[in-house]
């Protein structure tokens, strides 16, 4: 490992992230309901590994392997859930890329979509995440087509660099991504 290799330093546990109206935090087994919830979304369980149905056995190993990633120091996913209610609406985290470098994602439950949520909840995890020691930058990548993403992204401080052609392969198709970043 070259010196510049220090890898980023992840905490011991999830912390809760608080704003003025969303809480961030790790996973509970009655987060069940939101993956529920997204299990047929045409788009998360592509670029996730939700699955594609609601059989409780499989949801379960969702949310276990949402909690191994930080022990295995893959990096760290955390349920965005209401301040007050508690109420789950999404999901935000990061996996570690090497090189002082975090990848950012992130989705939000259907029926809570475009009240602020995405961009609120990547705003929290950001400023946190960009406190880490050993952290030089964090990375979020984007389907052109896909503008409340990358909208939220924006409102959320990170800047476009560029269109990477061809990236990668979603579902079965090539696309390009916006690569974005913020910088600490
Ligand atoms: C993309 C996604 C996370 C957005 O979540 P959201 O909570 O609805 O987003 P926000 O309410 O914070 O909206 C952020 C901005 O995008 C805009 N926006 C949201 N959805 C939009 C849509 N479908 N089309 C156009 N603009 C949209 C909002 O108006 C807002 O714009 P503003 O900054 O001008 O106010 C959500 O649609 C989702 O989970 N999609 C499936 C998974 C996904 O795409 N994840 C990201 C992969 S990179």
């Amino acid at each position: 490992m070259k010196a510049a290799d220090v890898p980023v330093q992840l905490p011991a546990a999830p912390p809760v992230l608080l704003s003025d109206g969303l809480r961030l935090r790790a996973y509970t087994d009655a987060d069940a309901q939101l993956v529920r919830q997204v299990v047929d979304d045409p788009l998360i369980p592509l670029i996730t590994t939700v699955p594609t149905t609601n059989d409780p056995r499989l949801i379960a190993e969702y949310i276990a392997r949402q909690h191994s990633r930080l022990a295995t120091g893959q990096g760290i996913q955390m349920v965005v859930a209401e301040r007050d209610s508690d109420r789950a609406v999404g999901q935000a985290g990061f996996s570690v890329q090497g090189h002082g470098r975090l990848s950012v994602g992130y989705w939000i439950a259907p029926a809570h979509r475009r009240k602020g949520y995405a961009a609120a909840a990547l705003a929290l995890l950001s400023d946190w995440a960009l406190t880490l020691p050993g952290l030089g930058r964090l990375e979020l990548y984007v389907e052109p087509w896909n503008q409340g993403s990358w909208r939220a992204a924006e409102a959320a401080g990170f800047e476009r660099e560029g269109l990477l052609r061809a990236w990668e392969t979603v579902g079965q198709t090539r696309v390009d991504m916006f690569m974005y970043s913020r910088l600490p």
